[in-house]
């Protein structure tokens, strides 16, 4: 069997290898196919996976590659990672719409949507190289954008990931004092912008309203990823839980100012901490039991991507959340959406699980970023600037014409060397 990695050089890297050695004995001689344009980084990643294979017995092989078509050959599985433009290009996607007054946010923003217009002409190029049979498990973002893009415009079986859920539900067991292995909550919705009305307890379906009506809003403890306060806030009003990326929509204006006053984009803050952390990576890939840093992507990322290879190839019928053709699943939205819904995940794809209509103070906001995802998809595909600007105009964060020129003006001219079909 052939895994391709397609952005192996990515600082998440560590995590995915952990996630392999997570499930080595399911996977037992398998060759992960390792691809990135960036051929130093890929030097290193591939070393620190054959040194922490090694030093734990894994049997994989790794094998490094700088073009696409040799890490495509053969391939059961195409699991696609990478940033198209790396970071420099996501402090464009984060900063252009901020100097418009609207939060950039790389995957649920505009920022987002930039980001979508260079990652599937990518995508679409994978699609098309990649064996007809294979499963696409992609990973880069905007992942439901990019996922609806390879669906409906190639024949290949395709399925996006986003682990968010595992670190939000973890967030909602600590707010609510309660275990976090023994809960499962029901998000339902779009790629970063869930909601879970439903929420069990070692199975049993617990009083969502009334546990909110209990729980006391905590001060602070915001970081790039999660802010619990703000959060407890929100669920309080709405009576049931929003997915982290519901800040955006629902404090959008003050974020505008949080932002403004910080003075860096994330983007920038993480290439600050880069440096360090590929040296901590390379002097670790140079031992023989290497500890690579956590700081990217943490073990989750990783171990929840594997899984889900590990459920199509095994045929597990696994219960996860992931990325796919709603098909009726969530009452509220189209059935050819692409939604992120749980499913069952077992040898012929994901099954979508019947969950109902959306709560009804999001049901208009998700349907609304429904319809922009669905003309950002079509923009990215076929470079065609009115459907582009629609999009823009479509945004939930965009309420100005002028505004939505700007930033699609200002964009499509940072990234103009990524994004051909608008040559
Ligand atoms: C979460 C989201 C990912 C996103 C990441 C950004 O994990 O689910 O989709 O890419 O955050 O994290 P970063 O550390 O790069 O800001
Ligand atoms: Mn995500």
């Amino acid at each position: 069997m052939k895994i391709a990695i397609i952005g192996a050089g990515s600082g998440y890297m560590p995590g995915v290898v952990r996630g392999l050695l997570h499930r080595a004995g399911d996977l037992a001689g398998t060759e992960l196919a390792c691809h990135d344009i960036d051929a130093p980084q890929l030097d290193v990643m591939t070393r620190l996976a054959r040194a922490m294979f090694a030093a734990r017995g894994a049997s994989f092989t790794v094998t490094a590659h700088t073009g696409l078509k040799p890490a495509l050959d053969g391939a059961s599985y195409v699991f696609t990672t990478f940033r198209p433009g790396g970071l420099a290009a996501r402090h464009l996607d984060e900063s252009i719409p901020l100097r418009h007054g609207v939060v950039g946010q790389e995957t649920a923003g505009p920022g987002g949507f930039l980001m979508a217009l260079r990652s599937v002409p990518i995508l679409l190029e994978i699609a098309a190289a990649a064996p007809p049979d294979a499963w696409i498990v992609n990973y880069t973002n905007p992942t439901n954008i990019v996922t609806d893009a390879v669906a409906r415009t190639t024949g290949a079986r395709v399925i996006g990931l986003c682990d968010q859920f595992v670190g939000d539900t973890e967030m909602w067991a600590d707010l609510l004092g309660l275990p976090f292995d023994r809960l499962e909550a029901e998000w339902i919705g779009l790629n970063h912008a869930t909601w879970a009305s439903r929420l069990r307890l070692d199975g049993t379906e617990l009083d969502v309203p009334s546990l909110l009506d209990g729980l006391e809003i905590p001060g602070g403890g915001a970081t790039p990823w999660r802010d619990p306060s703000r959060m407890a806030e929100l669920a309080k009003s709405l009576g049931f839980l929003p997915n982290s990326y519901a800040k955006y929509y629902f404090f959008h204006d003050e974020v505008v100012r949080e932002l403004r006053d910080k003075g860096t984009t994330r983007a920038q803050d993480i290439l600050a901490m880069l440096p360090a952390y590929r040296e901590q990576v390379a002097a670790e890939s140079r031992r023989p039991d290497p500890d690579p840093s956590r700081e990217r992507g943490g073990g989750e990322h990783g171990e929840f991507a594997v899984d889900v290879i590990c459920a199509l190839h095994r045929d597990e019928g696994r219960r996860t959340i992931v990325n796919t053709r709603n098909n009726g699943a969530i009452a509220s939205l189209d059935d050819d959406a692409i939604v992120e819904v749980p499913a069952i995940v077992g040898r012929s794809g994901p099954v979508p699980l019947t969950m109902g209509a959306l709560p009804a103070p999001v049901r208009g906001l998700t349907q609304a970023i429904h319809a922009y995802e669905r003309l950002a998809s079509d923009a990215a595909v076929t470079g065609d600037r009115r459907t582009a600007l629609q999009a823009l105009l479509a945004h939930p964060f965009v309420r100005s014409k002028h505004t939505a020129e700007r930033i699609l003006d200002e964009g499509l001219a940072a990234h103009r060397e990524h994004l051909p079909q608008f040559a």
